[in-house]
């Protein structure tokens, strides 16, 4: 080939193309793997209060199949694993009673926490019944949720408080939600939990795909560009975002994660002040997560008020041809696959929030396998209620540091 002929050549085809792949480490959560680890040393919301019944549910929770029933005399809720010890019939088809959950295969009744209190077949209803013990995890009840804590017995931490939802004030409700994402989408979420969590640290997306491709999702103050900064906090990131909106005003919108798995993400439709909702992304398996959101307002319907139209309308009614057309959340992050490729990411200078988030994931890997405990995590009841900075605050142009 001539010289002149070979300088025509383009490079940067897809041919021979071989991807990287996802930064398993940090997006899987099944029992043993890095991150699962991490995710285990914390509680998580199961499901609502609601959802304990005397009816046997199926849960999933980090890559584990899960059974969640109340029991009938004391209303106590409970997780077992549904595989029964005794010969491993699902405990899907138990029957709730008085004080635990009797498999339909030969009766065996397991209480909350796992001990077998009856075996109707064996001699004396089970004379050795104590050496069995169903899995089970420790529950909580807190805000509307239930939560569970799936590490090591011996690490468990309390239950956080949360600044917002302590002391609330007359004619103000806490209200719970466990659907979709902000912009859309199906409740049960079908693609890896960290693809919605590190985007909470992704504010330049929100002036291109909530404002240009979704027609002005939220406000016209969120359409602006902003200048961001990021800094570490003691449980996780935060971003503060600056939009000059006339010559004396400028509107700091401030987000937050906290780990493992927490989204302080302030209504986006900028009501003032220190936020009054915060989010856990919480993983069923590694393509599937759910979003709970705990709000109080005086609105009883404000988080259903909160969810965003693409060009006027919700989300589930669009058709195919409209979701191409004005793209929200769940179109741009499930379309990055159902565990996005991370390690073929090209990260630039707006992806610093992203960066650190995947940095401070590492980091909390590093010390569960170093046996500490990782970032956030509260064993001291006088620093139970966790403080949240999140918000939008309007300030004078001169306070503002622009
Ligand atoms: S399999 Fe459950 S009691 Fe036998
Ligand atoms: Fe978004």
């Amino acid at each position: 080939m001539s010289e002149a002929l070979e300088e025509k050549i383009d490079t940067g085809t897809g041919y021979g193309l071989k991807p990287n792949g996802p930064l398993r480490h940090l997006a899987e959560v099944g029992p043993g793997t890095p991150y699962g680890e991490v995710l285990r040393r914390y509680w998580h919301p199961v499901g609502r209060s609601s959802d304990a019944t005397s009816r046997p549910r199926k849960i999933k929770l980090l890559g584990e199949e899960l059974i969640l029933f109340r029991t009938r005399k004391d209303g106590t809720a409970a997780l077992l694993h549904p595989r029964c010890v005794h010969r491993g019939a699902s405990l899907f088809y138990g029957a709730v009673e008085d004080d635990g959950i009797r498999c339909c295969y030969h009766g065996w009744v397991f209480s909350p926490e796992g001990q077998c209190l009856e075996q109707p077949c064996e001699p004396g209803l089970g004379l050795h019944r104590e050496k069995v013990r169903q899995p089970w995890y420790p529950l909580q009840e807190r805000y509307g949720l239930i939560w569970a804590y799936m590490g090591p017995p011996e690490l468990k931490p309390l239950l956080p408080r949360y600044d917002p939802f302590e002391n609330i004030p007359d004619g103000h409700h806490l209200m719970v939600n466990d659907a979709g994402v902000g912009g859309g989408g199906p409740a049960d979420l079908d693609f890896n939990w960290l693809q919605h969590w590190e985007n909470v640290m992704d504010p330049f997306h929100v002036p291109i795909l909530h404002a240009r491709f979704s027609g002005e999702q939220f406000t016209a103050e969120m359409a602006l560009m902003p200048e961001v900064a990021y800094e570490y906090t003691s449980n996780g990131v935060r971003s503060t975002q600056l939009r000059v909106l006339d010559e004396s005003r400028v509107l700091r919108r401030v987000t937050e994660v906290m780990f493992p798995n927490i989204r302080v993400v302030p209504s986006p439709k900028l009501s003032e002040g220190t936020t009054n909702m915060i989010g856990w992304v919480v993983p069923g398996d590694d393509t599937n997560f759910r979003i709970f959101t705990v709000a109080v307002s005086e609105d009883p319907e404000f988080l259903s008020k909160l969810r965003s139209t693409h060009g006027g309308k919700p989300w589930a009614t669009l058709s195919e041809d409209e979701h191409q057309r004005m793209p929200g959340d769940y179109e741009a992050q499930k379309s990055q696959g159902n565990v996005s490729f991370h390690a073929d990411d090209h990260l630039s200078t707006t992806d610093q929030g992203v960066a650190m988030i995947r940095r401070m994931m590492a980091k909390q890997i590093r010390a569960v396998e170093a046996g500490s405990d990782p970032a956030g995590i509260i064993r001291d009841a006088e620093s139970e209620t966790v403080s949240i900075t999140g918000g939008n605050f309007l300030v004078p142009t001169t306070s503002s540091g622009t």
